[in-house]
């Protein structure tokens, strides 16, 4: 397939939800990142994502569904659980108790009793869902360990045109979704994300206890070299080095800046594809230091994977 060729409108919906129902590969549109998504009741499919990625088979996968009744028809809602879904459609993901009547696939889970859920905010994204009528397990659609992609150009990029793209715009949010785990009463942020934390515990009034690092609980795809530019990285940088590409924030000169008006959102929204500019045209790569608030500790949760030894 060439590569122009891999990019597809809403007009194509109909053709890439047939695709996707026979066990196909369609990388979609999401309001955080672009998904690389397959059938999620489809082993087959499933596997599909791990070969295109080059993913450990270990790393569970989030299913997406249009609306919450398909989502109660996946999971068990606690009334905890219901409470946090009134941010959907939205960047959140609750791993709950999976229906075993669901069909979803045990790779999907990676053989767990839990499965991550999400509705996602893109309207192209409702509409593949409804039109191929099943649930869509979807990583963010990049080779394992590298940045993920915020526009169709960069999926395309990233698989060498392997995959058709539903092309939805650049990703608003830019940054994976929050992941909560949800048992009964108690739940536990697993990853940081494009819902700030803040915002959680207004909700629900009360604190959001953040997984320890290495607890048995935490989400097996916290590697922690992951989101990776191959370029070297370092971050909390005031000032760079001679031959370093800075990425600034607010008032400082830099190659880039993520928002020159110290906005953490706009900040989120510049991270992936900036770092994917920077990539592209420097081997060394200088961060400046992120506020450590709202949606910084996504943006810092990130960068601190990306820095990390490989
Ligand atoms: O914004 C997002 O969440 C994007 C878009 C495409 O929706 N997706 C995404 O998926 O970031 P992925 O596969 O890159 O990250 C999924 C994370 C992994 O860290 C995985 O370990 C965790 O979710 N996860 C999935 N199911 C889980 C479960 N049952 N228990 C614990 N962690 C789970
Ligand atoms: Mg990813």
């Amino acid at each position: 397939m060439s590569t122009a060729a891999a990019v597809h409108t809403a007009d194509d919906i109909a053709q890439l939800a047939e695709k996707l129902r026979a066990g196909g590969l369609v990388a979609f549109p999401t309001e955080t990142v672009y998904g690389l998504g397959a059938d999620a009741t489809s082993s087959d499919a499933v596997l599909g994502i791990y070969a295109m990625k080059g993913r450990p088979r270990f790393n569970p996968l989030i299913v997406h569904v249009a609306d919450i009744a398909m989502a109660e028809t996946v999971a068990e809602f606690s009334p905890l659980a219901r409470r946090l879904a009134t941010f959907w459609p939205g960047p959140l993901t609750l791993v709950l108790p999976l229906r075993p009547t669901a069909g979803i696939s045990d790779i999907v889970t990676a053989g767990l009793s839990t499965v991550g859920l999400r509705v996602p905010r893109h309207p192209l994204a409702t509409a593949l869902i409804r039109a191929t009528g099943r649930p869509l397990a979807a990583p963010s659609a990049n080779p394992s360990g590298r940045l993920s992609p915020t526009t169709a150009a960069q999926v395309v990029a990233g698989f060498a045109g392997r995959v058709p793209v539903l092309d939805g715009g650049p990703a608003e949010a830019g940054l994976e979704s929050t992941i909560l785990a949800v048992t009964g009463d108690d739940v536990v942020q697993l990853r940081a994300g494009a819902l700030a934390r803040d915002e959680i515990e207004h909700l629900l009034g009360r604190p959001v206890p953040v997984a320890a690092p290495d607890s048995a609980i935490t989400a097996p795809g916290m590697l922690l070299s992951h989101y990776a530019p191959e370029a070297r990285l370092r971050i909390h940088v005031e000032h760079p080095e001679p031959g370093e590409a800075y990425l600034a924030f607010g008032d400082r000169a830099g190659t880039l800046n993520l928002s020159p008006t110290g906005d953490l959102a706009e900040a989120a929204r510049n991270l992936f594809s900036m770092l994917h500019r920077l990539d592209a045209e420097a081997t060394r790569i200088a961060v400046a230091p992120i506020p450590n608030e709202g949606l910084g500790e996504a943006i810092n949760d990130r960068l601190t994977r990306a820095a990390a030894p490989r």
